[in-house]
């Protein structure tokens, strides 16, 4: 079988190979542009965007919609995690989390997968913001996230390490897990 993965990101399509070349699934990249909707979870945002998808693309078909979820933020930036990313970056969560004790966070990825109807998996890593950038590895706010049981952040770590650990890891997992079953 052969799977598209819907991304602009050719690392998440190398990272979700090695869930689906195990099952007999050839997960290949296709960059298509969709609509990524403002709303409250990140699962309506993904929902939102395989169904537009699936009116244009003939196959299976999957992508997935990521954030970071700050406690002490009351959840920002989440749904709105590559726009802040964007604009005031790393260091502008570092200031907004400035004499800030309550470090928890979360990130949180949903993998959303077509085939004829909707299916939705997700991963979240637990952990806590920096207080400063550590690292060079990764992308987004891997220098300031470090997850819980570790003295290293995700930027500190090997992609290998990460991947085994992340919310999109995880919500791979469960999803590779569950196609296996299904492909029977
Ligand atoms: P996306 O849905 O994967 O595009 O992620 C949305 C935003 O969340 C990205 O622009 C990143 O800033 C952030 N993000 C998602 N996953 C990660 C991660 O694994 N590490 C660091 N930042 C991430």
């Amino acid at each position: 079988m052969r799977l598209a993965f819907i991304t602009s990101n050719p690392g998440k399509v190398e990272e979700a190979r090695k869930y689906f070349e195990p099952i007999g699934v050839e997960v290949y990249q296709l960059k298509v542009e969709y609509p990524e909707i403002q709303a409250d979870t990140l699962e309506e945002v993904a929902e939102y965007g395989l169904r537009w998808l699936a009116e244009r693309i003939d196959g299976p078909f999957f992508l997935d919609d990521s954030g970071l979820f700050i406690e002490a933020l009351k959840g920002f930036p989440g749904v709105y995690s590559a726009y802040v990313y964007k604009t005031i970056g790393i260091d502008g969560i570092l200031r907004l989390m400035e004499g800030v004790a309550d470090r928890m966070a979360h990130f949180k990825s949903v993998v959303a997968y077509w085939d004829g109807e909707a299916h939705l998996f997700t991963g979240r890593v637990d952990g806590e913001i920096t207080r400063e950038k550590r690292g060079t590895g990764g992308f987004g706010f891997d220098p300031i996230f470090m997850p819980r049981g570790f003295d290293r952040t995700f930027a500190e770590m090997t992609t290998e390490e990460k991947n085994t650990i992340s919310h999109r890891g995880r919500a791979l997992k469960a999803f590779s897990e569950w196609l296996k079953e299904n492909l029977k």
